[in-house]
């Protein structure tokens, strides 16, 4: 984890923290954060160079925390970061799958009540024939109408709610008026959703890097209405799986009771711009961002995390290597970008064990096979390896036949 964190500047004064998070950049300094502030204004406008000209040079490794971004403009400041030794622990990728739906909603089918996208263009409407194709692929009732990350859920009976989806004029009317509303603010496109019996008020969960750290209520909550304590809201274990496949470092999920007493997540966010309710302490929120990032990480087949393992953690994990479970990445999470760099071990049907590392990007791709799985000085070679590309030690480039490995 980083020691440092970004905040929205004040637009009023560039060297003081927005308003509306001072007490969050207030609770960082207290904690040992170094903070640093963004303009959020240039970056809306695309002046990415411009948002980050006050974070100070070689700022390392952070964290922000601020007002939703559109996926281009975090793209856009991450780069710019970059360029001034600044370095986002969210990468762009993890960044677009914690915030918009058409993103995230794979991972959480099965928990997330049914979505159907429409990309829209500038200006773009669906046509009521799109809306009526996409809406018979839901469960028939009520639906919910909103963007890749926003609903006009304050104007529910005209622009969001639709009573019965197979009715095209209203559901036609309820698309035009949330886009109306959203105007150039829409994001993406249009979601339609199914609606589902929803009660009590919704418990935003925060995870770190798969693992939840803090429960708290949903912003718009109202003060009374902790029916369930946040703490108290069961995390399944395919939830929770899910969260780890999302693989994000920081995201939220909103969860609400269902009226057949199933949790149902209504919402994921990026736990950067996922915002805190004021009657949480900011410093539970980012005690849990403080500490050392780890420089490795191995990832096993069934989503499983090791940070900077040793060489015996190594020799272990790969001896646990079957025809089922039947690969291991170890991945370099301190570099830019973090996915091009690892290393893998994959195990083949005809027992076959090919070792892969990616040192950059694809032409820098390559894969040895060895035979056979079983045999000791196999596991032992292939364990040496790991262990010696994870500690940085010379040897493994030589300790393997490499060839080039083409990503096409
Ligand atoms: N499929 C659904 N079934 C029932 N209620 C829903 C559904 N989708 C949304 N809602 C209700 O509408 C509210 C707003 O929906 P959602 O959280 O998706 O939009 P949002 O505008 O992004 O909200 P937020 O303010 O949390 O960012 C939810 O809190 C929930 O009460
Ligand atoms: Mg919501």
């Amino acid at each position: 984890m980083p020691n440092a964190l970004l905040f929205p500047c004040d637009p009023l004064n560039p060297r003081r923290p927005d308003p509306h998070f001072a007490r969050e950049a207030a609770a960082a300094r207290e904690l040992g954060f170094a903070v640093a502030y963004v303009d959020h204004d240039a970056a809306l406008r695309g002046d990415a160079a411009e948002a980050v000209a006050r974070v100070p040079e070689g700022f390392g490794a952070l964290f922000y925390r601020g007002w939703m971004l559109p996926v281009a403009a975090y793209e856009a400041m991450d780069a710019a970061l970059r360029r001034r030794g600044a370095f986002p622990v969210s990468s762009p990728r993890a960044y677009r799958v914690g915030h918009e739906l058409p993103s995230w909603y794979p991972y959480f089918r099965q928990h997330s009540p049914a979505s159907r996208t429409i990309p829209l263009a500038d200006g773009e409407r669906p046509t009521a024939t799109r809306l009526a194709d996409e809406a018979v692929e839901l469960p028939p009732g009520p639906g919910v109408v909103k963007d890749w990350v926003k609903s006009r859920k304050h104007e529910w009976d005209t622009a969001c709610f639709v009573p019965d989806l197979a009715d095209t004029v209203r559901l036609e009317s309820v698309v035009a008026a949330f886009l109306d509303g959203q105007a150039e603010f829409l994001t993406g496109g249009v979601v339609i959703r199914a609606y589902e019996n929803l009660t009590g008020p919704e418990v935003r969960v925060w995870w770190l890097d798969g693992e939840p750290v803090l429960a708290t209520p949903h912003p718009d909550a109202r003060e009374d209405a902790d029916a369930v304590a946040p703490q108290d809201v069961p995390l399944s274990n395919e939830l929770r799986a899910s969260v780890r496949d999302l693989d994000a470092p920081f995201v939220t999920t909103d969860l609400a009771l269902r009226a057949d007493g199933v949790w149902r997540v209504v919402e994921v966010g990026d736990g950067q711009v996922s915002d805190l309710p004021a009657s949480v302490d900011a410093a539970d929120l980012l005690r849990p961002l403080l500490g050392d990032r780890p420089a490795v990480r191995v990832r096993e087949f069934d989503g499983r995390l090791h940070d900077d393992p040793s060489d015996v953690v190594l020799f272990d994990l790969l001896a646990d290597v079957t025809t089922y479970h039947n690969f291991l990445v170890v991945e370099r999470v301190d570099t830019d970008p973090p996915e091009q760099f690892y290393i893998q071990v994959y195990l083949n049907e005809d027992l076959t064990l090919s070792v892969e590392y990616r040192d950059g990007g694809a032409d820098r791709h390559f894969e040895a096979t060895l035979e056979r799985w079983g045999d000791f000085a196999v596991h032992d070679l292939a364990a040496k390896v790991l262990a010696d590309w994870t500690a940085d030690r010379p040897g493994w480039r030589d300790a393997l036949p490499w060839q080039p490995l083409s990503d096409y």
